[in-house]
C-alpha cells in the first residue's frame, strides 16, 4: 500500500511489548513516531531505541507517543529490550510492535525488496492526533536515523499548525517563520500583529513565540 502525507495513517490492532494496541485507540490525542527497523539484537537497531528511549521526555513535552516495530516477536523484543537498556544505559519504556509474518510493515511499505523480503527498512511515520499521516521518511538498512531531526521535524509541524506558518530551511525552534504564500500581505498584517519582514513578496518572515 503506497501511503501518502495527508492520509489517515491506517488502523491496526497488534500484540505489542505493552500487550495489544489499536493503534487509533492507543494513540487518541496524541502525535505519533511510529518507526521501524529490521531486525532486534542487530547494532543500529540498539543504538535507534536507545536514543528513543532517552528521549523519553522530549517525546512526552511534545505530547508524542514512540512505536517502535519490527519482524520480532514479542519474546525476541523483551529479550532484546534488556540489551537495549543495558548497552544504552536507559529504560525503554514505549511499546514495539511484533511484526513476525511482516503484516503491519506491509500495510505501511516497509518492506523494500530490493532491500529484504523479511525484514523492514528503517521508516518513520509521523501521524497527528487526528490520525494524519504529516510526515515520511524511509532511511536504509545501513543508516541510523538523527532524533534531533526527528524532534525538530514535530516541533515544526506543531508550531505551523499553532501559528498557520511555514519554517525555513534548518529551522529550530525561536527562528524566524515563513508567512505561506497563500496569506495575502493585506492578511498577513492582522494574523501577524506582531510584524513581519517582507524580502520579496513571496518571502516574508516573522516571529512566533
Ligand atoms: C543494524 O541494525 O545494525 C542493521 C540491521 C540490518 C541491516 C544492517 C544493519
Amino acid at each position: 500500500m503506497t501511503l501518502r502525507i495527508g492520509d489517515i495513517a491506517p488502523d491496526f490492532a497488534v500484540t505489542t511489548t505493552k500487550g495489544e494496541i489499536a493503534l487509533h485507540d492507543w494513540s487518541k490525542g496524541s502525535w505519533v513516531f511510529f518507526f521501524s527497523h529490521p531486525a532486534d539484537f542487530t547494532p543500529v537497531c540498539t543504538t535507534e531505541m536507545g536514543r528513543t528511549a532517552q528521549l523519553a521526555d522530549q517525546f512526552s513535552a511534545r505530547n508524542t507517543k514512540p512505536l517502535g516495530l519490527s519482524t520480532d516477536s514479542v519474546a525476541e523484543h523483551l529479550k532484546w529490550i534488556e540489551d537495549v537498556n543495558h548497552t544504552q544505559d536507559t529504560a525503554l519504556n514505549f511499546p514495539i510492535v511484533a511484526d513476525p509474518d511482516c503484516e503491519i510493515a506491509q500495510l505501511y511499505d516497509m518492506i523494500h525488496p530490493n532491500e529484504s523480503n523479511t525484514a523492514a527498512v528503517r521508516s518513520v511515520f509521523i501521524i497527528d492526533p487526528e490520525n494524519r499521516i504529516r510526515l515520511i521518511m524511509t532511511y536504509p538498512m545501513s543508516v541510523g536515523r538523527n532524533f534531533d531531526e526527528i524532534l525538530r521535524v514535530i516541533d515544526a509541524l506543531q508550531t505551523g499548525d499553532a501559528h498557520k506558518i511555514a519554517t525555513p530551511a534548518d529551522w529550530t525552534p525561536g527562528k524566524k517563520v515563513i508567512i505561506p504564500p497563500s496569506i495575502s500581505s493585506e492578511d498577513a498584517k492582522e494574523q501577524f500583529p506582531q510584524g513581519f519582514e517582507e524580502i520579496r513578496p513571496y518571502l516574508r518572515y516573522t516571529e512566533v513565540a
